[in-house]
């Protein structure tokens, strides 16, 4: 009876793992497609912005990321609504789980700054943050 429950409980666990799982990779696939029918609204009319390069140190995903959201609300784009939906789901919660580190090990971990990365045409850095959910995508599956 007991050696039941044991399996039962591993069975369910293991399911639940992977739900979870599964349902983070929608999320960014979701985010994925939002920023894909952004950036057709967006005019790309010269505008250059603070765009983190993907050769991201360990324990800095959250503050690329960071950069990026900071970024997106001066993107020139006409679908505002979306704008702000692809600016909210930038967040850590969507992106949980995609490196190792602790709460404690990024607190003293010192990032790059949002500042000091290289000024890029908004084309590129719409482009540079699809490579970046793609990767975190790929640290999922
Ligand atoms: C964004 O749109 C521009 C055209 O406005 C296009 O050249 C570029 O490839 C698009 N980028 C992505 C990541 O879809």
């Amino acid at each position: 009876m007991k050696l039941l429950v044991c399996c039962l409980l591993a069975i369910t666990c293991c399911v639940l793992a992977n739900v979870d799982k599964v349902e983070r990779i929608m999320k960014l696939t979701e985010v994925l497609k939002e920023l894909r029918h952004l950036n057709k609204s967006v005019e790309h009319n010269g505008v250059k912005l603070n765009t983190p390069t993907l050769d991201i140190e360990e324990c800095c995903f959250l503050s690329a990321l960071e950069c990026f959201q900071k970024m997106v609300p001066r993107l020139n784009a006409k679908l505002k609504k979306l704008q702000r939906k692809v600016i909210k789901n930038l967040s850590p919660l969507t992106f949980r789980g995609v490196d190792s580190c602790s709460q404690e090990e990024r607190e003293n971990k010192v990032c790059q700054g949002c500042d000091s990365y290289p000024m890029k045409d908004s084309r590129e850095f719409v482009q540079q943050l699809e490579s970046l959910l793609q990767k975190a995508m790929n640290r999922l599956v």
